[in-house]
């Protein structure tokens, strides 16, 4: 039985000051027997909220690393370090990433591999961009991503690793995928993994749909059976709502 997995993405809000007052109001709150609660919050905050969320079953993720352990690589920040402090996930191959930071297939691969190295679990992201979609293109494309980002993991490390299947044009935009629509090509992309993998290793992979989703809908993609829970960017900012969140997995 894979268990749901619940992240919220803050990508770059929250001050420590704003991230302790919200991890406050979702302790014990956002925290749901049998759903897994994930915080990917920005590398300034790590520390504070690892230190709020022990003896809670709150996990904490950061939204990026690189892939090499250490060197001469301005502004960066390795696994190692994201390990020393606690941290347990790492969103990798996010498409702002992609889009603003020129994250190409092969980056994305290199920090997959370097996360299990260090002893991260990756959030991989995956997902078309419109014109895709409207050419047609969006399993095509998703088939790229998820064997590019996972080549070279054992099946062991592919069956840990969590996908989440974002399609951009729903980012942030309040227009999301319909939870059928999702459905498919999540079913599509657990297909991918068996073909690369194998049957233990696809059945086994999380894989979760990101892209405005919000409390309203998020019971929609849960009831569907190969998605495995929610990347959510903007209603993961409240506390009331984040918690509705976890309790709607
Ligand atoms: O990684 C989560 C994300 O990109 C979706 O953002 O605001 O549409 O939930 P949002």
């Amino acid at each position: 039985m894979r268990k749901p997995i619940i992240a919220g993405n803050w990508k770059m809000f929250k001050t420590v000051a704003e991230a302790t007052s919200f991890f406050a109001d979702v302790k014990g709150k956002a925290e749901v027997e049998g759903v897994e609660s994930v915080i990917c919050a920005p590398f300034t905050n790590l520390p504070a909220l690892v230190e709020a969320a022990k003896g809670t079953s709150i996990a904490i993720g950061a939204q990026n690393m690189h892939f090499e352990e250490s060197g001469a690589f301005t502004g960066e920040i390795s696994g190692a370090m994201l390990k020393e402090l606690g941290v347990q996930y790492v969103i990798l191959g996010h498409s702002e990433r992609r889009a603003y930071f020129a994250e190409t297939d092969e980056i994305v691969n290199k920090k997959t591999q370097a996360a299990f190295k260090s002893g991260l679990t990756p959030i991989v992201c995956v997902g078309e961009k419109l014109e895709e979609r409207e050419a047609g293109h969006t399993k095509e494309v998703c088939k790229v991503q998820t064997e590019a980002a996972l080549q070279g993991l054992t099946a062991e490390q592919a069956a840990q690793t969590v996908i989440a299947y974002e399609p951009i044009w729903a980012i942030g935009t309040g227009k999301s995928s319909t939870a059928t629509d999702a459905e498919d090509v999540i079913a599509y992309i657990r297909d991918v993994v068996k073909g690369q993998f194998g049957e233990e290793t696809a059945a086994a992979v999380r894989i979760q749909y990101g892209g405005s989703v919000k409390p309203n809908n998020i019971a929609e993609y849960m009831a569907q059976p190969n998605i495995d829970g929610a990347l959510v960017g903007g209603a993961s900012l409240e506390p009331a709502s984040y918690i509705a969140l976890v309790e709607g997995a």
